[in-house]
This record gives structure tokens, sequence and C-alpha cells, in this order.
């Protein structure tokens, strides 16, 4: 009887706690994590640090029994909302204290409207346009109800051949931060706890970016200067857009992982940023501390990742296996284990997930909705490069009379889409052939896909194709890279085009007909020697549900291309690492030809390769237009700038062609001489102008000190006096160069 009574009471309290009131009013979240700390037994704290991929590895009952346990208190990508809403179901009204669940999962590039791969997205250099994307990606996300998502990634990326620059913003660290502060903040919204919101996890901390060889997942030496200048300033960025979460890094950052990391996650995340959310290692990034060589077992991984900070633990379960043991012996602070619960806790009551109802499926309208199809269309078009375009062949006439569209990328849903939708579907995708086709009709288009995808070797498709040119006017060759060639663990040793491309492009320039490359890729390629068969080369990267329009309407001229390029793209993989903010040395190259004919080097003993120019193929920040912009008139308010002073530097752009136009203007420094060696330019700042015919407009930019700071070999932000040069740019490698002087 006794005992009937206590059960009773404590389903009765078990009812009675999953009710939000008791942790208190929603205003003050840490006094409701004090009560409920209060309350938790030592497994349902780990069990707060553990995430599952549940909907992998165990079946239904199994998940239900362990939510009720209190086993978990986050899991990822299950992929069913049904199945998701039982569980928080479970989680808030038949687990002892009611916590809910936390539901993660990749939604990097858009949810079901599936936007450009965010190297694409970078190259709108547009952050309001990238934040109304992730909000898009939110509101289809949540309505789902998922909760956070592994976005965005903000890596800095200087090597194409790791597969994972799709994901990333570029090489430069101010764009990354101003596109990863605008990604968190659409993703956040106004209110983490909005419908429409789902947590942000900034990604991946820190350094995993520049994996040696570009292969992912492999050791990075980053010296402090290079990593707080360059790699981390995005995160940083992040975090003061309100990033609720953060992500611990694969790689071993200078010999220590970062999943085990005390410098990034302690000193620089959580005592210089004051970040107060949670940190997610990445997928087994914990136990992989032990192929690392840097934790024994699985017991010394569980203590090496909570003590460094690594809060919630995904995959594995060392914190839960292993650390009760080590606690009862009294060999490890359960101190550490609150506080990160605390964290964990905190983001779920700022996500409102105790008072958030459970949504209802969402209905059709929810996903795909007109405006969401509108932001994609017009991020495809503004993520869209064009590097060539001889003889102004593009755009080409609507009434033309016959168009070959040709390649395996002209009509492929899945490759369209880039290389991580969760959540995307291969029939919502608009592709370029069936654009174009609604565009001239059907009989105006002949289409002949050549080769299977990008990697066929087999020619047998190339005589249709050689036919079809033969009798058009113009040829669009659609080229590049499928979707599986790029993103995780897609490393690739050679940037070159795969299969038979090449020859593909060889065989279809016998047609002599005008040739269009339409580059879909996730990464920069190698193709000069495609390109030098071609007038035009427009490159799209995967660019999502809404590519194709995006792409007739550029074809077409229904839009202007207005993106540049946020990577350099390398003339072969050679040059590899190629980044536009490289230092100068000793010896920098004098800029003639780089190639050797005779014994001596005509170059000299400088800093170059013997067979081949130094620079890119093309630089980092260029792009072209329809029309023509000229740069004139620049102008600087003072010869010097004092210690917390500023500077305003402007220049007149003209719009020196025949149509409308976005140009994307560019504010570059450098400086001459300083304690540390300094990059030959860094981007600045940068501002998007649109032009009529003839119209100039003064674009204008304001330096302040901050900008002007680096880290010096101490690791302390300073600002030194010196020289500096200053340009207004079309790109990385041209524009109106001033200078100034900064005094102390
Ligand atoms: C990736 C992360 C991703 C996670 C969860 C890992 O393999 O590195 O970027 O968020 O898996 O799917």
């Amino acid at each position: 009887m006794r005992i009937q009574v206590l059960a009773s009471i404590t389903l009765l309290v078990s009812i009675f706690v999953a009710m939000p009131s008791l942790y208190g009013s929603p205003a003050d979240v840490e006094s409701r994590i004090d009560a409920l700390l209060a309350r938790m037994t030592l497994q349902e704290k780990l069990g707060q640090l553990s995430q599952s991929t549940a909907g992998y590895t165990r079946s239904d009952a199994q998940i239900r029994n362990d939510v009720r346990a209190g086993r978990w208190g986050s899991i990822m990508n299950l992929r069913d909302a049904q199945q998701r809403a039982a569980l928080q179901r479970v989680a808030l009204h038949e687990s002892r204290l009611g916590i809910p669940l936390i539901f993660g999962r990749d939604v990097i590039h858009g949810y079901r409207t599936v936007f450009p791969i965010p190297l694409g997205q970078s190259a709108s250099w547009d952050p309001e346009l990238v934040r109304k994307a992730a909000h898009i990606a939110a509101r289809e996300t949540a309505a789902e109800g998922i909760h956070w998502t592994f976005a965005p990634m903000l890596d800095i990326a200087r090597d194409p051949r790791w597969g994972r620059i799709a994901e990333s913003l570029g090489e430069d660290p101010v764009l990354a931060s101003a596109l990863g502060a605008a990604m968190v903040r659409g993703l956040q919204g106004d209110s983490l706890d909005a419908p429409d919101a789902v947590a942000a996890c900034a990604k991946h901390y820190a350094g995993y970016g520049a994996a040696e060889g570009g292969r992912d997942y492999n050791t990075t030496w980053i010296p402090e200067t290079l990593l707080r200048d360059v790699y981390l300033p995005s995160f940083a960025a992040a975090e003061k857009a309100g990033a609720a979460t953060f992500m611990s890094a694969f790689n071993d950052l200078n010999g220590v992982p970062a999943s085990g990391n005390v410098f990034l996650l302690r000193q620089v995340l959580r005592k210089e940023w004051g970040f107060d959310g949670f940190v997610v290692s990445d997928w087994n990034a914990v136990e992989e501390m032990i192929k690392h060589g840097y934790a024994a077992d699985s017991t010394d991984a569980a203590v090496k990742s909570l003590r460094a900070g690594v809060d919630m633990e995904m995959v594995s379960t060392d914190y839960y296996d292993d650390l009760p043991a080590l606690i009862a012996a009294g060999k490890f602070d359960v101190k550490l284990v609150d506080e990160s619960v605390r964290n964990i806790l905190r983001v779920k009551f700022r996500l409102g997930l105790f008072e958030r109802p459970i949504p209802a499926p969402p209905p059709a309208s929810a996903m795909l909705a007109p405006d969401a199809l509108a932001i994609a269309q017009r991020l495809a078009t503004e993520s869209a490069v064009l590097l060539r375009n001889e003889g102004s062949l593009l755009p080409l006439s609507k009434s033309i009379a016959k168009v070959a569209v040709i390649g395996p990328l002209a009509d492929s849903r899945v490759d369209q889409m880039g290389c991580w939708v969760a959540d995307g579907q291969p029939g919502d995708v608009r592709t370029p052939l069936a654009a174009i086709r609604e565009m001239l009709g059907p009989d105006r288009v002949a289409y002949a896909p050549a080769l299977k995808n990008s990697r066929d070797n087999s020619q047998a498709g190339f005589a249709p194709a050689l036919e079809a040119a033969r009798n058009a006017d113009a040829v669009l060759l659609f080229i590049g890279e499928e979707q599986s060639l790029s993103g995780e663990a897609r490393s690739r040793a050679s940037l070159d085009l795969p299969g038979a491309q090449d020859q593909l492009v060889d065989e279809i320039a016998k047609a002599g007909k005008p040739v269009v490359l339409i580059v879909l890729a996730g990464r920069p390629l190698t193709f000069s020697k495609a390109a030098a068969h071609a007038e035009a080369v427009l490159y799209a990267w995967h660019p999502g549900t809404m590519g194709g329009p995006a792409i007739a309407n550029l074809l077409f001229g229904d839009a202007v291309p207005s993106g540049k390029l946020t990577v350099s793209f390398p003339r072969t993989a050679g040059q590899i690492p190629i980044y536009y903010n490289h230092m100068n040395t000793g010896r920098p190259p004098r800029g003639g030809s780089g190639r050797i004919s005779e014994r001596v080097a005509p170059e000299g003993d400088t800093s170059r390769y013997i067979d081949l120019d130094n620079g890119p193929e093309y630089p980092f920040g260029y792009g072209l237009s329809y029309t023509t912009f000229q740069y004139s008139n620049l102008k600087l308010s003072s010869a010097s700038m004092a210690k917390g002073g500023a500077l305003t530097v402007s220049a007149d752009v003209t719009n020196s062609g025949k149509l409308e136009g976005g140009e994307i203007v560019q504010l570059y420094t450098r400086q001459l001489a300083a304690s540390l060696t300094r990059p030959v330019r860094e981007l600045k700042d940068f501002q998007r102008v649109t032009l009529k015919p003839g119209e100039t407009k003064t674009v204008q930019f304001t330096l302040s000190t901050a900008s002007l700071a680096f880290h010096n070999e101490r690791g302390e932000l300073v600002n030194e006096p010196g020289m500096f040069q200053v340009w207004i740019a079309p790109d990385s490698a041209r524009g109106l160069r001033g200078e100034f002087k900064a005094i102390d």
C-alpha cells in the first residue's frame, strides 16, 4: 500500500514537474536552472550532456525508454516529425523531471528550400540576403519541430582540395564574419523562443579549414597570431551575434584536439568572449581523441573533453558511461558536470522548450513558400560569378534561333542541390534545362547530356552533342563537379574537371559555335583548358532549388551578374595554398612571366615557380558584369590617422557600360612595416552599389583604428603606428591606391 501511494505521488510529481511554471518564470532563466539542477540525479545530469543519433541505431521502443529515463539531452537527425513529437511528449510528460529534448539537424544551406552552397552564398557579398535565406531555413526547420541546427560553418578555407570549402564562407575573415553573423541572426531571429527560430551552432571551432594537404580531418598547425587574425574572427562575430551553441572540431590544433582544447574553449570562447551557451562536440570527436593519441582510453577522453569545456557529447557516450565511477571515486569534480548541464539548460530555457508547444505536422504551404523560392532564386542569381565574357557574348538574345544545352549538369536535380541537403527533395528543383526550355520554348532548345555525370569517362554520348552544337547558334555547356565530389570527406588531390569533360569541351569546340561554360561545382576547379574554348564562363556553384531560373535569367539578360569570388582560384593544385592575403616575403616576384625558357630564370631568385606565374587564375574579389565600372577620384579625409581616430576613404564608381548593374566595391589596406610582417592586402570593408548606365556614385568607407589592429607576437591585439596603403578596388588584384600614416 505504502509503495502504491509513493508511486502515485511520484507520478503526480512527475506530471506536475513537467509543467513549466515549476521551474520559475520564463524571464528568470538562472533561477529556473538552479531549481532544476537541484533535483537532478547524476545520471540525469549526464543524460543532458549526451546527444544521440537514435534515429540511426536504436529502435523506437528503445529510444522511448531512454527518453523516459532521462538518458539523452538531445537527439539529432531524427527524420520523422511525428516521431520527434512523440518523443518530446515522452520527455515532457513521462520523464521524471520533464526536461525537453533539443532536436538537432544539419540544415546547412536550406531545409526544404535549398539555397546555394555557403561558398556560393558568400559570392553574393550580401549579408542581408544571406540573413533572409537563413531565416527561411529556420522557419521551415522549426515548423517540423526541430530546435537547433549545426550551422553556420565558419571555417576559413584557403585550400580548395578540402571538400568542405563548399560549406565555407571563403578565405577572408572580414567577409566570413559579416556573412556568418548574418546567418546566425537569420537562424535565431529576434528571439530564440520565437516559433520560427532555431538555435545556431558556430562550427567547427576551430582551425578545421586549415587541414594539412586539404585532407579532411587532418592535423592543423596555426600560430596563435594567425589563429587570432584569420581563423577566429568569424567565430567571434558569431558569438557576438548571439550564437546559442558552438561545435568543437575534429582536428588537432597545434597538437591538441579541438575537442579537448582548453585554450580554445575555456580561455578564448568562455573567458575572452564571454560565451554562455553550450558547446557540442563534433560527431564522435570526444572518443576520437584516443586515435589522435591525446587520450589513453574513453575515460581519459571524457575527462579531457569535459574539463576543456565540451558540454555535450555527440554520438560517443564516454561522459555517460565513464564519469560516474570516476565521480564516485572522488577523482572528478561533479561541479564541472553541473556547469555543463547549466549551459545546456540555459539554451533550452532560452529556446522556450519548456513552454514551446509541440508543433502539429506543418501544412505543405510551410515549405517552399513563394517568398522562400524568391529568395532562393535571388541568392542563386547573386552568387553566380561571371569569369569571362569575350566580345560581350552574354547576355544572349532571347530571340536566338536555337541553343544547344549540353553537359551532365544541365539537368541534374540532385547535383544542383549541393553537398549538404538532408531534407531537400530533387523533385522540387528547377534545373537550367527546364528553365531555358520554359523561356525559349522547347523547339529552340536542343539538349544532349553527353556524359551521364561529371565523372563519366565514356565518350559514347559525344556524337549527338556535337550534332546539337553544329545545329545551334550558341552552346550552353554545363560542366563541373557533381554534388557527391564536394562536402565532408570529399577532398580531392586534383582540381581538374573530372571524367571526360575536358574532352567533351574539345569536341564541342569543333562545331565552331560560340560557347558559354556554366560551371556547377562545390569548390574552385582548375579548368583553364576548357575555358580557352569558351567565350564566356559563368561560375554558378551548386545553386540549389532555384538555380535553373537564376541561371537562365542571367544567360538571357533578365538578370545581370554581380557575384564576386570569395576564394582565390588557382591555376593548378600545385599552387595551393594560394590566398590573396599572403605575406610579401623578402623576395617577392617582380611580376613578369614565370616560365623558364633559358638556363637562368628571367625573374631572378624570387619567391616563385619556374614553371608557372605566381598569381591565381582568378583572384579573390573578382567577378565581371554585363556592364563595366570605372573607379576614379580616390580621396582620403586626411594623410594621417591618430590612434582612436578614424579616416574616411572614398572613390567615385561610374557605370560606363550600357546596362544597369550592381558592383561590389572593396576596401583593402596594407601596413608596410610592423613588429610582425603583415599581409600584402587585407579586406576591411565592402559595399554594393547599383548604378544605371552613365551614373556615378561616391562610395565612402570609414576606417577605424580598431579595423587596423592585429595580434602581435604575444597574442595581444595592437595598433602599431606606421605607413599604410589603402585601396578602393573591384577585386584584390587591382584598385585605386592611396596611403596614410597611422600615428600614436
Ligand atoms: C560534421 C558536422 C555535422 C555533424 C552532424 C559531422 O560529421 O563534421 O559538420 O554537423 O557531423 O551531422
